[in-house]
Order: structure tokens, then sequence, then C-alpha cells
């Protein structure tokens, strides 16, 4: 895989003036809310997730429940507006110092814009800048025109966990015109440290070390077998290709998304191959 985004590579680390220096992680994409989804199934699970996401250094939090898919109908954007008030209530009674906003993860589907405009699902932060797009995971669909679309309502698009996704590792050249037409790439901490086998943790590295991936994220869903791994994350990359790369893709840019600010391409700091 080669880096398409060169002529970023020298102005990255150093050199954006308005770069933000964000002291703790911002997650965009969580599993913390109770009972809505594959997440926590009640509030005392829900503040045990909490409190780890605290314990890995996360100040902010994008609850990004599934929504469309196999949730058809059940994570409407109200209800998530609504389960957000109450676990943010519920953190600061328990004095858990963590801040979620509201999002989702949205299945692809052809009414994803209609339903934007209905207010059914959610962008990121609820800021209307970004969506989390979850594909279909055994089959390869070329979402473009959905990518297309979502640009000429102001919404970029960001591809959830795409190393899992293995069509997709396998279509480079379709990937790399999503990534032209306004997309960005979330990988997750658990697949970057191997949490998820060899296969899911390679194609990480090289989404990575590629410069397509701009984004890492913890799609934590509870504190066991999903837990969230930002900190190992940010560790590994730190000791691979240098903690400027893993400050941008676990700190600055999930901050931007967060903050709808634009989000910075990723600078090729290691051209060698990573094994993973
Ligand atoms: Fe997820």
């Amino acid at each position: 895989m080669t880096n398409f985004l060169n002529g970023d590579v020298n102005n990255v680390r150093n050199d954006h003036p308005k770069r933000l220096r964000p002291e703790k992680f911002n997650d965009i994409h969580c599993h913390c809310l109770p009972a809505l989804d594959d997440g926590p199934a009640t509030m005392s699970e829900s503040l045990v997730l909490c409190r780890m996401l605290v314990a890995e250094g996360i100040a902010t939090v994008v609850a990004t429940p599934h929504q469309l898919g196999r949730f058809e109908g059940r994570n409407e954007t109200a209800k998530v507006r609504e389960a957000v008030r109450i676990l943010n209530k519920s953190l600061r009674n328990n004095n858990v110092p963590l801040n979620i906003v509201p999002g989702g993860e949205v299945r692809v589907d052809e009414r994803i814009c209609e339903l934007l405009k209905a207010d059914k699902i959610l962008t990121l932060a609820d800021g209307g800048k970004y969506i989390l797009l979850e594909l279909p995971h055994q089959i390869f669909i070329d979402i473009e025109p959905l990518l297309t679309e979502l640009a000429s309502m102001g919404i970029q698009s960001i591809i959830s966990h795409a190393e899992k996704n293995a069509p997709l590792v396998a279509q480079h050249q379709v990937l790399r015109k999503w990534l032209e037409n306004s997309a960005h790439l979330q990988i997750t901490a658990s697949s970057l440290v191997g949490d998820l086998g060899p296969k899911v943790q390679r194609a990480a590295w090289k989404f990575l070390t590629s410069g397509w991936a701009t984004l890492v994220a913890t799609d934590a869903h509870d504190i066991n077998a999903r837990k969230p791994r930002m900190r190992a994350a940010f560790d590994r990359i730190s000791a691979r290709l240098g903690k400027g790369l893993a400050h941008l893709v676990c700190i600055e840019n999930p901050s931007r998304v967060v903050n709808g600010q634009d989000i910075l391409p990723v600078a090729l700091y290691n051209q060698q191959e990573v094994d993973g």
C-alpha cells in the first residue's frame, strides 16, 4: 500500500499553524450508553466502563450506539440524546470525570441523507460535520454515491474500523477513491495492539503506516473482551512511528472531530513496512 498524501508529508508534524495541543484523549467511537445496543446492559455496567475510559486518560467520549442495520428503529436521535443526558448526570453524581456527547455508528444505507435531514440519525458530537459509517462486514459495496451525497450536505464520512473489514482491506483502489472524496478512516486501538488477531492487526498497521488512517478510537463495548485500549495503542504507535504521529491520530484529530474542526492529514512518518 502506498501513501497517496505525499504532498502533506512535510508539513504535519510541526508546521501547521492551527494545531491544537489537547492533553487528554477524546474517543470518537464508543458503545458506552446503557441498554441501547451491544454495549453495557445496565447503568451500573455503563459506569464501570466509563471509569475504565477515565483510567485510560480519556476526557470526552462520543457515544456511538449502532443505528440502522440490525438496530433499525431502536436508537433514533431523540433516544440517544436523552440517554447521553442521563449518563452524564449519573457520571456527575458518581464523581466520574468524563463528558459524553451524542453520536452514532450508522450502518450504511441508501436512506442516510434523508434520515439525517429528518433528525433520525446522528452525526458525531451532534455537530453536523462528521458521520461514522459502518460497512457490512462480509461483503464489499462501493459507497461512493453516498459519500458524494453526504459531502454535498457538508458532511464528511468516517469509516469505522476499516481494518476489520476484509473485503475493504482488499480494495485499495476503491478505498483510495473514497479517501479522495472526503472520507476518513478510523482504526480501532485494540486492533493495533493485537486483541483482534494478527490479520486485523496487520491491516490496522498498514492503514496507519500508509497515511490512510487518520483517527484511532476505542470502539469499547465493555471492560473485558472489547475494552478500551487507547493508552496501549498510543504507546505502541509512539514506539514504532514516533510520538508526533501517536498524538495526531489518538489525541489531536479525535479532538478536532469532537470540536467540528478539520481533520489533519497523516504524514508518512516512517516509510518502513510494519509487520504488525
Ligand atoms: Fe462500534
